[in-house]
């Protein structure tokens, strides 16, 4: 847990500051998570959560900086994709900043008929941070 908090840490900006703990939970309520190594660091990990059959959502797909542009960002999201909880599910959705043509490298287009909108929940940011 030490490792992904880290990655977090180095190699995300909205992943920062997550305590082992709420990764712990994290890990917990997702259906699919993927993680890749270099010997026994960990350079790489992304995450999903599904229904199993109508919608999937990916999260926190990251690549140490070193590592970036290898390909394994490409592995760790097919491997997502591949998924039981994922591989039958009808829709994958993401969010992203900055990444998008990654992404539609892998087959995702842009959605300009929906808006994203969200609710902050102050009681919903981690129990431990
Ligand atoms: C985005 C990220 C996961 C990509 O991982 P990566 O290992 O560098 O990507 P890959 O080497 O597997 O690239 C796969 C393809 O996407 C392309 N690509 C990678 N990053 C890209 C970007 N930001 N914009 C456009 N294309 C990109 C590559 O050129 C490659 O193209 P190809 O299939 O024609 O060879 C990685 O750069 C990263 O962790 N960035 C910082 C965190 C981040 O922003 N994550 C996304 C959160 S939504």
């Amino acid at each position: 847990m030490v490792q992904l908090r880290d990655l977090f840490e180095s190699s995300s900006f909205w992943a920062r500051g997550r305590s082992c703990a709420d990764l712990r939970r994290m890990l917990a309520g997702s259906q699919a998570a993927v993680t890749a190594w270099n010997g026994p660091q960990l350079v790489g990990f992304g995450r999903a959560t599904s229904d199993g059959i109508y919608r999937a959502v990916l999260w926190d797909v990251v690549v140490t900086q070193e590592q970036q542009g290898l390909g394994l960002g490409r592995r760790v999201v097919e491997a997502l994709l591949e998924a039981p909880a994922l591989s039958t599910s009808e829709r994958v959705y993401l969010m992203t900043t900055n990444s998008s043509g990654f992404y539609e490298r892998l087959g995702f287009r842009s959605v300009e008929s929906q808006r994203l909108m969200q609710l902050d929940n102050s009681n919903g940011s981690g129990s431990t941070k």
